[in-house]
């Protein structure tokens, strides 16, 4: 499926994006794992989230929706897992299948599981290691999908991160439930702490330092009521397209607004953005706002390293940004970028290139010059972020955008067609 975009519109309004895929995630595993009932509310209903229930209702869980974003889970406690039938299927998801490594890496029985092409390409190692200094046995195929996991007893251990990822700490925290004594995780870089948030919303001892989080095994998870907020990556598509559109002013409700998550608004005003949040409170343990966001010129900047992870997944937004700033914009530190959905730094690099923007690649980053954005077909690689980056382009440029590739866009956001166009993008999808 392609989107088809046509150049120049204002976004206007007020709407709301879905649920927030991490916690989604998150809620639909400690739900599981939970004694009791989880009932949550406003799920993102994407076809990553869907990936982990169908992998828990696999191993015998059950779970009834979701319907409208609302989910209830009969949870069968840290120990109520059944050996599932058949390997377990994360399609596109990294954060399924690295959770879930956690997750399995201590059952009593062994399990699989597979994934989408794009998954497959991506390094497991990072979590195969960890698990594997606890006792865990998976074998992989060179450090990637499939992950065969026997299941085993596990030990606790004191583990440093080589790189800062949010995932790889979830899946030795949640193998931490299983492993005998303490399971510690230092991470060089802050990165996004829903885990540690929600495991603490369920019940569970979690120790938090700055950069580093530590729980005992052994204890037990007690169902809850989970209020998922919007997710401010999926906002984020909107925030550069409100910037960059001339006439926009857009408000967006119920956003997720987790100081680990907010580095796209920090790099966005230091462009120049005009972004304020109001309506600040706490939901479940997590900050909530609305962000009223609207036009205006932005600036390159040379973007504090501290930031990227936690804006890690904005980064295609950010290059689009970017190429409409004056100036020059600068990413490093930014490797983490090559090993998402798609190698970002090179897909980001080519698309722009393909509509006429200077961009110099970097082993970890990009510089970018700010210019004027041509139209053309930009090839998104089947990356659902690096799609609704390139359709926000459009709203800057001189003529149409095809984005090539652009199914998985559900993986994450499947409504961001209606919300566009509804907000004032001129997107069509064509079946090709
Ligand atoms: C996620 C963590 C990030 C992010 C991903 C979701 C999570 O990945 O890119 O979309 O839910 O923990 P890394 O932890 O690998 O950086």
């Amino acid at each position: 499926m392609q989107y088809l975009v046509q150049p120049g519109g204002a976004l206007r309004g007020r709407l709301r994006v879905p649920g927030d895929k991490s916690i989604s995630h998150r809620a639909v595993i400690l739900g599981a794992l939970a004694e009791g009932v989880t009932e949550v509310s406003g799920l993102l209903e994407g076809a990553d989230v869907l990936a982990t229930i169908a992998a828990f209702r696999a191993m015998g869980v059950q779970i009834d929706g979701p319907d409208d974003g609302k989910l209830r889970i009969q949870g069968v406690g840290l120990h109520g897992l059944r050996a599932p039938a058949k390997p377990l299927d994360c399609g596109n998801s990294g954060t399924a299948m690295r959770l879930l490594a956690g997750v399995l890496a201590g059952q009593d029985f062994p399990s699989t599981l597979v994934g989408d092409e794009s998954l497959h390409r991506r390094p497991m190692g990072r979590v195969i290691d960890p698990l594997q200094a606890m006792g865990a046995r998976i074998a992989s195929k060179e450090g990637k999908a499939p992950l065969q996991i026997e299941g085993t007893r596990l030990h606790g251990i004191d583990y440093t991160l080589p790189m800062a990822s949010a995932q790889v700490k979830s899946a030795i925290l949640l193998a931490g439930l299983y492993a005998a004594g303490q399971t510690c995780v230092r991470e060089p870089a802050l990165t996004r702490d829903h885990s540690e948030r929600m495991l603490r919303g369920f019940g569970y001892e979690v120790s938090q330092e700055p950069l580093r989080a530590c729980l005992q095994g052994g204890g037990r998870l007690a169902g809850q009521c989970i209020d998922v907020p919007a997710d401010i990556s999926s906002a984020t598509f909107f925030l550069l397209g409100a910037t960059i559109a001339p006439g926009s002013d857009l408000l967006l409700e119920n956003v997720g607004i987790n100081p680990t998550r907010t580095g796209v608004i920090e790099i966005l005003t230091r462009m120049g953005a005009r972004i304020d949040l109001t309506q600040l409170r706490e939901v479940g343990g997590e900050a909530v706002a609305d962000i009223r966001v609207r036009s205006s010129q932005l600036h390159g900047i040379d973007i504090p390293p501290r930031l990227v992870p936690l804006a890690i997944d904005e980064f295609p937004a950010i290059f689009i940004a970017a190429a409409c700033a004056e100036g020059q914009t600068r990413v490093r530190e930014a490797e983490e970028l090559r090993v998402k959905e798609s190698d970002r730094i090179a897909v980001m690099a080519a698309g722009l290139r393909n509509l006429g923007v200077l961009v110099e690649e970097t082993a970890d980053g990009a510089r970018i010059d700010g210019g004027q954005i041509r139209g053309g077909t930009v090839d998104s690689h089947g990356d659902h972020r690096i799609a609704m980056s390139f359709a926000m382009a459009a709203l800057r440029a001189e003529e149409a955008i095809q984005i090539l590739d652009c199914e998985n866009v559900a993986t994450s956001f499947p409504t961001f067609p209606v919300l566009a166009r509804q907000a004032g993008l001129d997107l069509a999808q064509v079946v090709s």
